[in-house]
């Protein structure tokens, strides 16, 4: 399966750097694996209007079409101003505004209804990793925060272990093979063959240096990079290393 190589800009970013998108864009003209970038909200639209080659997404949706909710936004929203992918349930979101399993699923589910891809993300914490708790952690959270029909098409999983993600800090190839493998396994016995093909991302700390190594692992079929989709040189280095890998 093509990889897939999301950058998610998180709250960096102003209108000049379209130019560092269209960069990206130009050079995946020629690129063998998918590439999508998630900007801050105000740049989508933009981002959209100079891109072909490359998808655009968004960080973040609401769970309703559209209501008196002062300063949220639906799915359907982005998807108007060109957004074709959707992160729900990243750490930061988890840990800064709260949100739970069942609103990361109300989230999905409102990003299917959109017709968008979900990207929904997963990952445990250095406490529970010490406590050996990972994987009971990951079924919980899949569990809880899938919906009911995914498919190769409408969702991507991506797993970021919370310790690993700004902190240079990068798991054992091991540990993201064991993730991984667990992830196949619980998306294969609860959704059937179809699940097969849903693409498994890991995020944290991905880099130009590192990405062939991960890319090499069973089950990982992309990343999903923070600070190095900020500089258009070092996310071309990954998405050279996932066309290679294929
Ligand atoms: P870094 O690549 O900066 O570690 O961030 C990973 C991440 O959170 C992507 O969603």
């Amino acid at each position: 399966m093509s990889k897939l190589v999301a950058g998610n800009w998180k709250m960096f970013g102003n209108k000049a750097m379209i130019a560092d998108i269209k960069k990206i864009d130009q050079y995946c003209k020629e690129k063998t694996c998918e590439v999508a970038i998630c900007p801050p909200f105000p740049l989508i639209s933009a981002a959209h209007e100079q891109t072909k080659n490359i998808k655009i997404g968004a960080q973040n949706c609401h769970i309703n079409i559209n209501g008196a909710h002062t300063g949220e936004v639906s799915a359907e929203m982005l998807i108007e101003v060109g957004a074709q992918l959707i992160l729900v349930g990243h750490s930061e979101r988890r840990q800064d505004n709260y949100e739970t399993n069942d609103i990361v699923k109300l989230k999905s589910e409102a990003v299917h209804r959109a017709g968008a891809t979900a990207v929904v993300c997963i990952g445990e914490t250095l406490e529970e990793r010490t406590a050996d708790k990972t994987l009971s952690v990951l079924q919980e959270q899949m569990l809880k925060s899938l919906p009911k029909n995914i498919t190769p098409i409408n969702t991507v999983v991506a797993y970021e272990p919370v310790w690993a993600i700004g902190t240079g800090l990068v798991p054992e190839t091991d540990q993201i093979r064991s993730a991984h493998a667990f992830i196949r396994g619980f998306l294969a016995s609860t959704y059937g063959a179809e699940a097969h093909s849903v693409k498994i991302l890991y995020g944290g700390s991905v880099k130009g240096s590192n990405a062939k190594e991960i890319f090499s692992i069973s089950n990982v079929n992309g990343a999903l990079v923070g600070g190095a989709s900020l500089k258009s040189d070092d996310f071309i280095e990954i998405i050279k290393a996932a066309s290679n890998s294929i």
